[in-house]
């Protein structure tokens, strides 16, 4: 993980790097560090903590001039978060300067070598090793540091992006990358380097992603030339022109990027299928699954790849693409599936689903699935990601930037997404009546009036939140489509407010968490109408002989889960494979609530990070 900012150009770089960073920080929040280029010298600040912390420090150590500089936001991997460890590291002369986001595998035998060599090392980072590779290389080979770099990165085994800057080649930044993103802006006369195109949005509308394998000098005054590591070989430069804006990454008067985000998804739900879905004419588009039409209807089986909440999206896909496709479907965690030698072939297509399209273990799947001769279809939000980039076609969520930590809009757009799919597919194959079938996209197209409707409950759930805030334990029951839900809510639940919390579906309950259940535990019971609902309601009856606080999530009008809860939340009615769309709804707005009343860290909870570039 780990955010990296860079700045060259004519203006004060502080400035731009800390605004940068603070964007970033999603990334990683551990420790923060800048080195500034300015007058022969760097200056380097570092320190465990947030970039407020390291404002704060850099005010005290070193003056903030200088147009040539990088930032680093870290997310542990090698060490422990602390001022030692925090990036930028020097190189032992002091020369080379270096910020890094991945990992470097074969550190240590690297390690050994330098050592033996005359190095030391402060800290306990594979970064520091790379660095004095690099500057090893620089002195005994005689070359300049690009090559340097160039040369280093083939004796590397891992995951990098970095950037690296010499004080006595004041103009010029190496950046390289392979497996961890990094985003070249390119402005009038000056360039922005970032992990994500959020740091320099302010700046320019014009960006490189550099590809796997590939590095530049990014010079003062200088076009771009970006080279494969491997080669040597010169890459013409795609510049790609964003669409992002400012007022995207900004709370707007929200109190939390998280809020605005679950406040978001009715819009987003509707970007995410408009000009896809044209209920009038009683069709959806979607260009990259009418050009692989066949793929999909000769497919043996559907394998979705994922991790986290894209995961859960995946697992409710399952539900929607076997009832309405009438395919089988396996959903996969993506750091199991690389790693245990899975039976795929070439009639099998894998769909991966990422918001950020950077998650290291997905892109591994879809890499061995695709070696596997398997068709690869990725949904994700993050335009021009690497996993969008990887597989052989997909579709964007179009949810716009999701900053929170804790996923929200990227979930539900990741499920309108697969919905469009899934309705698309059981059209060609037929498996659903026309009327049906147009009876589903009308529904579809209600569905962001009636998440609206839902948000409307938010009163009601803080309500809720401020009861069962203490409690040290949540149980969340959902059946079928809402089973993935209950999975959910848990994790939302636990990811922020760090409140023990599990997903069961409802009928496993009496298999083991139905012990758990006394006057002191809350449960979260998803029992909308349909969805084998006097099921449901038996496993409410279960809860509430054990004397355990029933919150109930239930169709608008339900009457018997209302005289058995404590309390209720009403969802509207729709289409049994909406109604997660809907059911999400309250389950975020809980967790949301719970944390703030808990004053834990909403957007930035601890240990987590919202791009997992490492596996
Ligand atoms: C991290 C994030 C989660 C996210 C997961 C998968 O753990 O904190 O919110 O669901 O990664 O990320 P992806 O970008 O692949 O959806």
């Amino acid at each position: 993980m780990c955010g990296i900012v860079g700045y060259i150009g004519s203006r004060e770089a502080y400035p731009i790097i800390i605004k940068g960073l603070k964007r970033l920080e999603y990334r990683g929040y551990d420790s923060a560090g800048i080195a500034l280029y300015d007058d022969g010298t760097i200056k380097l600040s570092k320190t465990k903590g947030k970039v407020e912390d390291l404002e704060s420090k850099v005010q005290n150590e070193i003056s903030t001039h200088g147009t040539l500089g990088i930032g680093h936001t870290r997310w542990a991997t090698h060490g422990i978060p602390n001022d030692t460890n925090s990036h930028p590291h020097y190189s032992n002369s002091g020369d080379l300067v270096i910020i890094h986001n991945g990992i470097i595998e074969n550190y240590e035998s690297l390690k050994n070598e330098l050592e033996k060599r005359g190095y030391s090392f402060k800290s306990d980072t594979d970064t520091e090793v790379l660095i004095n590779l690099i500057e090893e290389i620089k002195k005994n080979s005689k070359v300049k540091l690009g090559k340097a770099v160039q040369i280093a990165l083939n004796q590397v085994v891992g995951a990098y992006a970095i950037a690296v800057f010499d004080k006595n080649k004041p103009n010029e930044i190496v950046v390289a990358r392979l497996g961890s993103p990094l985003a070249i802006g390119i402005g009038e006369d000056e360039y922005f380097i970032a992990s994500d195109a959020t740091p320099f949005i302010e700046y320019t509308n014009n960006a490189i992603y550099l590809e796997d394998e590939e590095m530049a000098v990014v010079r003062r005054h200088k076009k771009i030339k970006i080279r494969k590591i491997k080669d040597d070989s010169l890459v013409s430069p795609y510049i790609q022109e964003l669409q992002l804006n400012l007022e995207q990454i900004e709370k707007g008067g929200f109190d939390h990027f998280m809020l605005k985000e679950i406040y978001e998804q009715p819009h987003a739900i509707r970007d995410t299928y408009r000009g896809r879905l044209l209920s009038d004419q009683a069709i959806i588009k979607m260009a990259g699954v009418e050009d692989n039409m066949k793929t999909f209807l000769n497919a043996n089986r559907i394998i979705i790849v994922a991790c986290g909440t894209s995961w859960h999206a995946g697992l409710v896909a399952e539900y929607i693409f076997e009832n309405l496709v009438r395919i089988p479907v396996e959903v996969e965690y993506a750091s199991e599936f690389r790693y245990r030698n899975p039976v795929i072939n070439n009639n099998d297509v894998v769909i991966a689903i990422s918001q950020s399209g950077e998650t290291a273990d997905t892109l591994a799947a879809i890499k061995l699935a695709k070696a596997s001769g398997a068709f690869v279809f990725g949904v994700c939000n993050v335009v021009g990601s690497s996993i969008a980039r990887e597989t052989d076609a997909g579709a964007y969520t179009h949810a716009g930037p999701e900053i929170g930590v804790a996923s929200t809009k990227a979930f539900t757009t990741q499920i309108t997404v697969l919905t469009l799919i899934a309705l698309r597919l059981a059209r060609a194959k037929g498996t659903l009546t026309s009327s049906d079938y147009r009876k589903h996209l009308i529904e579809l197209e209600m569905i962001p009036e009636k998440v609206e409707h839902t948000l409307s409950s938010d009163s009601l759930v803080k309500s809720i939140a401020d009861i069962y805030k203490s409690a040290q334990n949540f149980l969340y029951l959902g059946r079928n489509y809402n089973f993935p839900v209950a999975l959910e809510g848990a994790l939302k639940l636990k990811e922020i407010s760090y409140i023990h919390a599990e997903g069961y579906p409802a009928a496993e309950m009496k298999h083991g968490p139905i012990a758990l259940i006394d006057e002191n535990m809350p449960i979260v019971v998803i029992a909308t109408k349909k969805g084998h609902y006097e099921k449901v309601v038996s496993n409410i009856e279960e809860i509430k002989a054990r004397k355990g606080k029933i919150i109930g999530i239930v169709t608008e009008g339900d009457t018997s889960v209302k005289n058995l809860a404590d309390h209720v939340i009403e969802v509207p009615e729709t289409l049994e494979c909406l109604v997660p769309l809907l059911t999400t709804i309250p389950l975020q707005l809980l967790s949301y609530h719970i944390a703030v009343m808990l004053d834990k860290n909403v957007d930035q909870p601890r240990n987590l990070a919202k791009s997992v570039t490492v596996e």
